[in-house]
């Protein structure tokens, strides 16, 4: 049993197959956080005392005659919350009629199942057995304020990952108002951490940074309604000298795509408090009598062996359980987006001269990016006006699909459902549709607005507008793209008191109108996308399989970009494409191999001129993408383990093992060429003991103790070079 109760000592034991987490319900109800760490197979209780401190007066004791010395101050909490004092930061915050903000759970009941809930209208990870996962909720009340609080845990018996997430339930008959909830929140003891986080901007997403944990809280967030560029919902407290293959490591991700808070905290008693969850800036939840609050998941995960096995976790719990739909399992289309070569000067001629030479080179599919729609020749307009410009496409995506059919390539199309531009008709018929704060101007970014998504009839609009476009003609891809943050963050559809929801409320409008788009059409792949990667979370991933990476194409920053996103998020949802040099963001000029093997490592696809390409480059480009075709399953189904750093060398080196471990394919690249490194050695993992592989490039044979204990030796002699190898199981 994953989950189990001892009903003499109170404690829940949640096991997946190397971790336990232990809650224990003290003696006055409180919920203490015992444990999260290494699998311990029989826990007893230990003497409550634990939780006693001596000789410090500071420290509240909630009821001296019944509970002796114990005091909240200093125990390891499982849901902390406020003005009760515990004085490091609340999980939870409820602003009551009398305007006290104190909240006090205590234990009432709790239920243990098979399977795992969804979470109405928020992204989640799933089973589709009940038996693959055993849930428990802890049901918490506050008597005075009354509120209900239920906690729940899952385990997944194949994962060592917990999800998390939290309700909040007003059973009082005066409304309330909730400042502050959670997803998770747990104490920990110290063991050194470092707390790493993903960090970026705009075209530089998610580079690795690690903070050493001391007496200062670390914090990470965003305010701009989306989860943004410059820090991804994930952090991970890494036990002081972890490496990629050893060291304790808990990884934390949110499942959400809007804003959000991560924070971890040493406090002068030398434990660890860290949460994860929506932001309070600029939140507030008004609960009228019996109406509840889910909050997004959290997804918890362990790993005894370092940031490798943390990673393989995440992976393969978000490629199997968090994505859905046809293109989970299926095969996916390598693509040519057109977007860097044409901007918005596309139309029919461009799409299909375009198309008729990536068909010859073996590409699947083409993508029209931005400027198809109204009269879009630029950044500055007709965005929301979601007809097709029939200057540029006279026949409509009709005929030109219909014209890519007879050559066998597919038609993909670029849109941003959530924006108006100011110069649309859109936003003249409804000038209410975009978010706006009454009396205040309202600010641009990248020349347009944002659609109030908390709005019914705005997202029925463009459920009808987008349906009525995808059912035109035979469009096997989308590229759902989001191109600024939120501001001057108002809905008049909402009273003034619940303006503190708008973010939030807006969050749940995209995933509604992605849900509907994303059930009505199966058969198309949809890609997320905001302005490169300031959107790349699971939540999205719940709704479309795959996600551009970054609007930096150049191979030598994404191998820091992708290294960094696949802490968390598996190579089977990362979009990366071979670009044209000097390239487009950063002018860099890069080998046309090591573009081509950087995003191998990806979801392969092209963003360059197809009718420039060299006749070398076309043989290249075919080559690829039948060697992509070969090993695509061993990329993205398979573990993947990062055998070296940029952020610690001058190398980028990944390495994919297939489940049944015949075959891997080892992904290299050097950011710059260094001299006289003979002797750099990339040493393999996770192949079969004493059998042999052969690499297919050079026919070499090798034994499995020999490639993952002497290595392979590798080129550092010239700028950004780069191979692909592949080991077969002879
Ligand atoms: C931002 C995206 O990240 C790009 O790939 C491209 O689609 C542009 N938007 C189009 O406006």
């Amino acid at each position: 049993m994953p989950i189990t109760f001892n009903e003499e000592n109170k404690i829940f034991h949640l096991t997946t197959p190397n971790s336990s987490y232990i809650i224990a319900i003290m003696a006055c109800g409180i919920p203490v956080h015992m444990y999260y760490g290494k699998k311990i197979n029989i826990f007893s209780m230990p003497d409550e005392k634990m939780f006693e401190i001596e000789g410090y007066s500071f420290s509240p004791q909630i009821d001296m005659d019944k509970y002796g010395k114990f005091t909240l101050d200093i125990i390891p909490c499982e849901y902390p919350s406020t003005g009760d004092g515990d004085y490091r930061n609340p999980a939870i915050t409820i602003l009551q009629q009398n305007g006290s903000k104190i909240v006090r759970l205590l234990y009432a009941g709790y239920k243990i199942y098979d399977g795992k809930p969804e979470l109405k209208g928020l992204p989640a990870t799933y089973v589709e057995e009940k038996s693959e996962a055993q849930t428990l909720e802890l049901y918490l009340y506050d008597n005075v304020a009354k509120v209900k609080v239920t906690l729940k845990y899952t385990v997944f018996n194949d994962y060592d990952a917990i999800a998390r997430s939290t309700e909040v339930y007003n059973y009082g008959s005066e409304k309330i108002v909730l400042l502050n909830a959670q997803s998770a929140c747990i104490d920990m003891d110290n063991k050194n951490f470092n707390f790493i986080h993903l960090h970026g901007s705009w075209a530089r997403e998610r580079h690795i940074k690690s903070v050493p944990l001391n007496c200062t809280a670390v914090t990470i967030d965003s305010k701009r309604g989306v989860s943004s560029h410059n820090e991804n919902p994930f952090f991970a407290l890494a036990e002081k000298g972890a490496t990629e293959n050893c060291g304790e490591v808990y990884g934390f991700n949110l499942i959400y795509s809007g804003n959000f808070v991560a924070s971890a905290d040493m406090n002068y008693l030398n434990s660890i408090r860290a949460y994860i969850g929506i932001n309070t800036y600029n939140f507030q939840y008004v609960l009228e009598r019996n109406e509840s609050f889910q909050t997004p998941e959290a997804i918890l995960v362990y790993s005894d062996c370092g940031f490798g096995k943390m990673s393989r976790t995440f992976h393969s719990l978000y490629r199997n359980k968090l994505c859905r739909g046809q293109f989970r399992d299926d095969k996916r289309p390598i693509l040519l987006n057109l977007w860097e070569t044409a901007k918005f000067n596309i139309n029919e001629k461009v799409v299909f001269d375009a198309a008729k030479e990536a068909k010859e080179l073996g590409i699947d599919l083409i993508v029209i990016d931005d400027g198809w729609f109204g009269s879009r020749n630029s950044t500055k307009g007709s965005l929301g006006d979601w007809n097709i410009n029939k200057e540029k496409f006279p026949g409509g995506f009709k005929q030109l699909s219909d014209r890519l059919a007879e050559i066998d390539i597919k038609l993909g199309i670029w849109i941003e459902p959530e924006m108006v531009s100011p110069d649309s008709n859109l936003i003249r018929q409804h000038p209410e549709w975009c978010i706006h704060t009454p009396d205040r101007n309202i600010s641009k970014a990248r020349g347009q607005y944002v659609l109030d998504f908390t709005k019914q009839e705005v997202r029925d609009h463009l459920y009808n507008e987008i349906y009525d476009i995808l059912s035109s003609a035979d469009i096997s891809y989308v590229k759902w793209d989001m191109n600024r943050g939120l501001s001057e963050v108002y809905s008049d559809a909402l009273s003034p008191e619940s303006q503190g929801e708008v973010s939030h409320r807006y969050v749940l409008g995209i995933y509604e109108l992605m849900d509907r788009l994303t059930s009505a059409f199966p058969d198309i792949l949809f890609e997320g996308c905001s302005a490169g990667g300031a959107r790349f979370d699971g939540g999205i991933l719940y709704y479309m399989p795959q996600i551009w990476v970054s609007d930096c194409t150049d191979a030598v920053e994404r191998m820091y970009i992708q290294h960094g996103t696949s802490l968390v998020y598996p190579s089977s949802c990362m979009a990366a494409h071979v670009s044209d040099v000097p390239n487009h963001q950063l002018k860099r000029v890069t080998p046309f191999d090591t573009r081509t093997n950087i995003a191998m490592a990806g979801r392969f696809g092209y963003e360059l001129d197809v009718l420039s390409l060299t006749q070398e480059e076309k043989i290249l480009v075919k080559v690829a993408i039948q060697r992509y075709k070969l090993y695509e399953d061993v990329i993205h189904h398979g573990d993947m383990y990062r055998l070296i750093s940029p952020y610690e060398t001058d190398y980028t080196a990944w390495q994919f093992v297939s489940d049944d471990k015949s075959k891997c394919v080892l992904i290299y690249g050097n950011t710059r060429a260094v001299t006289q490194m003979f002797s750099t050695r990339i040493k393999l993992k996770g192949l079969l003991n004493n059998r042999e592989y052969t690499e297919i490039n050079s026919g070499r044979t090798y034994s499995s103790d020999m490639l993952e204990n002497f290595g392979i030796l590798i080129r550092q002699d010239i700028d950004y070079s780069s191979e692909m190898m592949i080991f077969e199981l002879e």
